[in-house]
């Protein structure tokens, strides 16, 4: 699906569901971003541009659209959701040092880590904006929180990395912080401008939460499992950083790779052909297995958590969005 406005090319909405009414979303984020001055003009551009998933919108709109009709404010809610995650996504780029986002060059790549930081801080500015000048204060402190968690995972991640004694308890409260947190946001914004009640914004915070989990244990499968023409992004480069992830946490628990593992841990510097190995002994030991195991009993949880909500087309788009996460590859 897509739409030309004129002088800013082609707006494509890339969600895998094709839901209809994302497509203002897309409208108004490019609204908003070709607002900006200067260099973040142009960093804002091509991150709109290079695309992504757009599964914070996605989820937001759907949630909402469970309980009624589609209002405006659902649509500032997931404008904003979509803003405070590519403000983080450019942000723990420079925190990754990482080359490509998007299947483009990053920020940091492209202009430096101060250019980065600063479109980081425009479009967090932005999304604080569009939320108060809709006076949408829950939404916003589901974001709030959100950004907050988010920070306290990546401190947590930095403060441990190449760490031995990092376990599954751990990585989840993390995992939970980094990602988990943000989805239940826009979950529950979702629900609350759409009218669901309650106990309804609770269970939609629920299948967000326990789809996060699901989304974050994927997406550090495909670091070793998936391409960077795939997934658009480097791989490999989580356990080059030190960044410890279930799968390798996993290994570090079997009888024949465990100590393997940990020695080239403990030297700190993994290179190609190191990554490579783990890659291997991962699927050798079963460990790429166990982690889709453990993303698939959190998407079980996610999709039990929508018992409460009403029936209909919504519910079922968040119960296959759930299935869809499981079989990913970008
Ligand atoms: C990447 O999120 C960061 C994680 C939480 C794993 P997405 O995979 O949703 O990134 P885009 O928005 O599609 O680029
Ligand atoms: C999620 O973790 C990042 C955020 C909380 C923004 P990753 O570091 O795994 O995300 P990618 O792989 O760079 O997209
Ligand atoms: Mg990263
Ligand atoms: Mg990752």
């Amino acid at each position: 699906m897509s739409v030309v406005q004129p002088g800013v090319g082609p707006i494509v909405v890339p969600s895998p569901l094709q839901l209809p009414e994302l497509m203002l979303v897309e409208q108004k984020l490019a609204d908003i971003l070709g607002k900006a001055e200067g260099i973040i003009k142009d960093t804002c551009a091509g991150l709109l541009y290079a695309g992504g998933k757009r599964v914070r919108p996605l989820l937001t709109v759907c949630s909402g659209l469970c309980f009624g009709p589609l209002n405006m404010n659902m649509v500032f809610a997931a404008v904003a959701a979509e803003l405070v995650h590519m403000a983080s996504l450019v942000h723990d780029d420079v925190i990754d040092a990482s080359q490509t986002r998007r299947g483009t060059a990053t920020v940091n790549s492209r202009h430096g880590n101060s250019a980065a930081v600063l479109t980081g801080d425009y479009i967090f500015a932005e999304a604080f904006n569009i939320l108060s000048s809709h006076r949408l204060i829950t939404a916003m402190g589901y974001l709030v929180e959100a950004i907050k968690a988010m920070c306290d995972g990546e401190v947590n991640q930095a403060g441990e990395l190449f760490a031995l004694s990092v376990n599954p308890d751990k990585y989840f409260a993390r995992i939970a912080k980094k990602t988990g947190i943000l989805l239940a946001a826009c979950c529950k914004s979702g629900a609350e401008t759409g009218g669901g009640s309650e106990g309804e914004i609770e269970a939609m915070g629920e299948y967000g939460l326990n789809l996060g989990y699901a989304f974050q244990i994927v997406d550090d499968i495909l670091d070793f499992t998936g391409t960077q023409e795939k997934l658009g992004k480097p791989v490999g480069l989580d356990v080059t950083n030190g960044n410890i992830t279930l799968p390798v946490i996993l290994l570090m628990d079997n009888p024949v790779y465990g100590n393997w593992v940990k020695e080239i841990l403990s030297t700190r510097q993994i290179n190609v052909t190191g990554v490579e190995s783990i890659r291997q002994a991962l699927q050798q030991a079963g460990s790429i297995e166990q982690s889709y195991a453990a993303a698939a009993k959190c998407v079980e949880k996610a999709k039990a958590s929508l018992e409460r909500i009403p029936a209909g087309r919504n519910k079922i788009m968040l119960l296959e969005l759930a299935d869809k996460v499981l079989q990913r590859q970008a």
